[in-house]
């Protein structure tokens, strides 16, 4: 079965809409003509229309990094999926896990916004991953099933062959230390036959699972040639636009193996 790549930088807490729109206009030289990969770019909410305008007609596609499952209403703060689509964006990011360290977000929360996203005509990348002390305590597999039952419970096969997750051990992420490939396959062969036995193999065979924690131009293409790795989600090297493009470029070639 085959699977389109999908690499997308998650920028967090960084750059101005100035910064941003410099960002994405070099991005969109350095990469133009890859066609092999899917690429994502996810500002903070601010720039997020400035960034998908500039990124119109380039190929590549932009989305939010979070989103409430309310369409509208008194919810200080929050911003639904209807308003993301209209600030140009087809993806969002659901459940990293500094949301759920820093704003106490749960299973239950992450399959509210994920079924509130496919509602509303986006792409969810929802994200699941085991802590240092949950690794070392030989529980990744238990946390990680739970992650993904509880993600995607009640869901139907259709809203499930509609979304992208993404593998991110809380230990690789922004430490410098990338998962071995052979321990991020592990993690995604494991993920891929949850999801078949919830949903089917054709589901869990075409569903896209990114990898993400201290991605980097130089590790993308021995984490792309294990078989159950399908891209990446880019934190800190998704800043800058050349060694983003330089990720998206080894991805891609990784891809034809
Ligand atoms: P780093 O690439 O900075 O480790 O961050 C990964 C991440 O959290 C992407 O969502």
């Amino acid at each position: 079965m085959s699977r389109k790549p999908i690499v997308a930088g998650n920028w967090k807490l960084n750059k101005t809409i100035k910064e941003a729109i410099d960002l994405v206009t070099q991005l969109k030289r350095l990469i133009s003509g890859t066609q092999n990969v899917e690429v994502v770019v996810c500002p903070p909410y601010t720039a997020l229309g400035e960034v998908s305008e500039v990124l119109m007609e380039s190929g590549i596609h932009t989305g939010a990094q979070d989103l409430f499952w309310e369409e509208k209403g008194a919810f200080t703060g929050e911003v639904s999926a209807t308003l993301i689509k209209e600030a140009g964006a087809r993806f969002v990011i659901v459940g990293h896990s500094e949301r759920r360290q820093f704003f106490q977000e749960t299973d239950e929360t992450v399959n509210k916004k994920t079924r509130a996203a496919l509602a509303g005509g986006l792409t969810p990348i929802v994200c699941v991953g085991e802590t240092l002390s949950q690794r070392e305590g030989g529980k990744t597999f238990a946390v990680v099933g739970a992650q993904v039952k509880g993600a995607f419970a009640g869901f139907s096969a259709d809203q499930m062959g509609r979304l992208v997750v993404a593998y991110e051990p809380v230990w690789a992420i922004g430490t410098g230390k990338v998962a071995t490939p052979a321990q991020a396959q592990e993690a995604h062969g494991f993920i891929r036959k949850e999801v078949g036995k919830m949903f089917g193999d054709e589901v869990s065979g075409s569903l896209r699972i990114q990898y993400g924690g201290s991605v980097k131009p130089e590790n993308i293409a021995e984490l792309m040639r294990e078989p159950d790795i399908d891209g990446a989600l880019v934190g800190g090297a998704s800043l800058e636009a050349a060694g983003f493009a330089d990720i998206v470029k080894n991805a891609g070639i990784a891809a034809l193996k």
